[in-house]
């Protein structure tokens, strides 16, 4: 489903990754570790095509997204790919159905398609009574919920999170790694997700540890 080879990158006179080969199944959960600074996000950015490489190729869903253009790259992200940030990024002059809608649009769904797959989003998330809220009259976790079903809308077939629980309390937290699972479970999704969390990447099918731009050993990273 990923395929990265040889992946580096550099700002500037510092080297961020020094030559990343990873490949992830389909419908693997995969969490990447590491200290502060040894280019998680950086990576992550990268399989999510938001920046380039560098050097080295990356083959997402069959496509060498390294080859496409900019506006081919947008196009991709939004068919193939859902993001999760540490802060939900909702819009908040939008109701949660709405902000749930948006990547439909862009994809060209007509309205009463994008409604309904919306609303199928909140149903499974058990935020249905929640549907025509706005951000800043739903919870921590109710934001998150709403943004990762804004991630799934397209039925994208990689979710990128970067954080996702880093600013929820345990329970949130909780639910929001048990939702991850569920969906992997219901629609075989591939997670790849960058974290600080201790337990979530101990219930991942698989930890990734980056050190100073490279994949090594857990015995060599003792911070998460
Ligand atoms: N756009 C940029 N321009 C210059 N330097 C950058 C840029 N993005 C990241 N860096 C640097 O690259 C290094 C890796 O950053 P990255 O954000 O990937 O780390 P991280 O592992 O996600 O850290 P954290 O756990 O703190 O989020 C850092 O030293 C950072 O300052
Ligand atoms: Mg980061």
């Amino acid at each position: 489903m990923i395929e990265i080879s040889n992946i580096t990158k550099s700002f500037g006179s510092l080297q961020v990754l020094k030559g990343i080969d990873l490949h992830i199944d389909k419908g693997e959960v995969v969490s990447i570790v590491g200290p502060s600074g040894a280019g998680k996000t950086t990576l992550l950015q990268i399989i999510g095509t938001l920046d380039r490489p560098d050097t080295g190729r990356v083959i997402v869903d069959g496509i060498e997204t390294t080859q496409l253009s900019s506006k081919q790259l947008s196009d991709f992200r939004n068919r193939h790919l859902g993001f999760v940030f540490q802060f939900h990024q909702l819009l908040p002059e939008f109701t949660a159905i709405e902000n749930i809608m948006i990547p439909a649009y862009i994809a060209g769904t007509s309205q009463s398609k994008a409604r309904q797959r919306a609303k199928e989003l909140l149903e499974f998330m058990g935020l249905a009574d929640r549907a025509t809220h706005k951000p800043n009259e739903l919870s921590g976790g109710e934001k998150q919920r709403v943004a990762v079903a804004r991630a799934l809308v397209n039925n994208p077939a990689v979710i990128l999170a970067d954080e996702p629980s880093g600013s929820l309390d345990t329970k949130n937290k909780a639910e929001l790694h048990q939702l991850f699972f569920d969906l992997r479970n219901q629609f075989g999704q591939t997670f790849v997700i960058v974290t600080h969390d201790e337990q979530l990447a101990s219930i991942t099918d698989r930890t990734i540890h980056l050190k100073d731009g490279q994949i090594c050993l857990p015995s060599e990273t003792t911070t998460l």
